[in-house]
């Protein structure tokens, strides 16, 4: 259909029909990798009621196929947001003495209760699968973890503490994050609260996510919690904040340089545009990696936006590592390397800046599906303002502000904007310490998303579009003279 060409994704993750949102349970086994989402299979909206996981399964990260929905709703509730682990040692006593079991731990969401006004609605529940994920058979004692007396507590994220041998859950409790701890996966108990006085607080807190990560260049080890907030973002409605610190198996606590910078800084975020929403990081990869995928829409938009057949895709599967300086703790985040196996055909320039270029001409590159790498040198004060457009003068805009000393998006001109009125009503903007001289950036581009990875991932910014014909050029425009820049357009081999 028109619409299948226009704006499904041509790689990023969409399911065939139905409404998607935040990515669940994923995890890494034997050569696959899946993908579990938020799903309301039969309308385009969500079903809050009705909620499903989806389920999609990949070799690589990047090409995905999807598969039967693997949770559906029962009498207890729709099946919201969770996580899956493997449970290599049977902890949790499903196995069969054949297959491990993997058990998805999520929260059931009681309508009915919600409606008669009552605050238990929301409870921790598990389900297991003998069969790599395929079919999952809810356990008969749910829940597992009964709501304590807090409306919003949900989203559990579970992960094996190899040093303590047990089990930590993070759930979300109103704009507090829990932790609990199991054995069995099926008896929990309550191990501490955090982040009072700390980080955003515009809204719920959702979708959290606490791992240990090597600190860059070094042996140390810290300990990254990601919570998903919404609304409060950094330029509205659902965004992602990170905090470093330390988990003694009981007690997250922050670390003191964190600490510091968080007092200049407020919130740490994992990602400036408007469509990186819930996520969150896939357990069991091999080699360490840490791998986070998120939702790409954003609850102040999510429902309107102009696709029918289906709604919503996810953000391109991320590799993150932890970077520290004097001033603090970075998050970096970088497209898996898998995508660079996707890159076919190159197109190289080495341009010196004076005012308007045209960077990529129609027929070049496909930018439906490019990454563009580009590279500035002898970058002054001034602006370099990168714009997407298609022949019927449509544009996102994008760069870098070095008077203002901020990254900007702007898709207030975008094509169809206004089937919302907080899609385009504003310039995304990240604030940046300084001025920049040179300066990369890595531009992740599919028929209605831009992915923006700015020095090689220390800041991020992800936005979705709606052009009423596909981008086709690439142009620059600089009120400066005299940078250089080099550009690096590649066209991703995909399908
Ligand atoms: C986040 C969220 C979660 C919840 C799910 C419901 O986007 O609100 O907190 O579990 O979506 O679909």
């Amino acid at each position: 259909t028109s619409e299948e060409l226009l704006y499904r994704p041509n790689y990023h993750f969409t399911p065939q029909k139905g409404w998607m949102n935040d990515p669940n349970g994923m995890f890494y086994l034997n050569g696959t990798y899946h993908l579990f989402y938020q799903y309301t299979p039969f309308q385009n909206t969500p079903d809050f009621s009705k909620m499903h996981w989806g389920h999609a399964i990949s070799k690589d990260l990047i090409q995905w196929q999807e598969l039967s929905p693997a949770i559906a709703y029962d009498e207890k509730g729709a099946i919201f947001s969770g996580s899956a682990v493997v449970d290599k040692d049977n902890t949790s006593g499903f196995g069969d003495g054949k297959n491990i079991p993997l058990v998805a731990i999520f929260t059931y969401h009681d309508m009915k209760k919600e409606q008669a006004g009552e605050i238990d609605a929301q409870s921790q529940a598990i389900a297991y699968s003998l069969d790599n994920g395929k079919t999952w058979t809810k356990y008969s004692n749910n829940p597992v973890l009964k709501n304590p007396g807090i409306k919003d507590f949900r989203d559990p994220k579970v992960f094996w503490d190899e040093k303590r041998s047990q089990w930590v859950m993070g759930v979300a409790a109103k704009d507090r994050q829990h932790f609990y701890g199991s054995k069995n996966l099926k008896d929990w108990t309550f191990l501490s609260e955090f982040g009072k006085n700390v980080g955003g607080h515009g809204g719920v807190w959702e979708c959290p996510d606490l791992f240990p990560i090597k600190v860059e260049g070094t042996s140390e080890e810290k300990w990254v919690l990601i919570v998903n907030i919404n609304p409060g973002g950094p330029n509205g409605g659902s965004a992602a904040q990170y905090f470093v610190g330390d988990f003694d198996g009981k007690t997250f606590t922050m670390d003191s340089l964190f600490t510091k910078q968080l007092e200049k800084e407020k919130v740490a975020w994992l990602d400036w545009g408007r469509d990186n929403y819930a996520s969150v990081s896939f357990n069991n990869v091999p080699d360490n990696k840490r791998v986070i995928i998120g939702w790409m829409s954003n609850w102040d938009y999510s429902p309107d936006v102009p696709t029918e057949k289906w709604r919503g895709s996810s953000t391109i599967p991320r590799e993150v590592s932890l970077k520290r300086s004097k001033d603090g703790y970075t998050l970096i985040n970088v497209p898996v390397s898998q995508l660079k196996n996707c890159e076919a055909k190159t197109v190289r320039k080495e341009i010196s800046l004076v005012y308007d270029k045209k960077l990529i001409s129609k027929g070049e590159i496909d930018l439906s599906k490019a990454v563009i790498d580009v590279d500035f040198k002898k970058m002054t004060k001034g602006i370099y303002a990168f714009a997407l457009k298609n022949s019927l003068g449509e544009q996102v805009i994008f760069g870098i502000d070095n008077n203002k000393q901020e990254l900007f998006i702007d898709r207030t001109k975008s094509g169809k904007t206004d089937f919302k009125n907080n899609f385009a009503d504003r310039i995304s903007k990240a604030p940046l310490a300084k001025n920049y001289q040179n300066a990369t950036f890595k531009i992740v581009l599919d028929k209605t998303s831009i992915e923006i990875f700015f020095n090689s991932g220390e800041k991020v910014l992800t936005e979705i579009f709606f052009p009423n014909e596909n981008f086709s050029e690439l142009t620059l425009s600089t009120d400066t003279k005299g940078s250089i820049l080099s550009l690096n357009a590649h066209q991703l081999n995909i399908k």
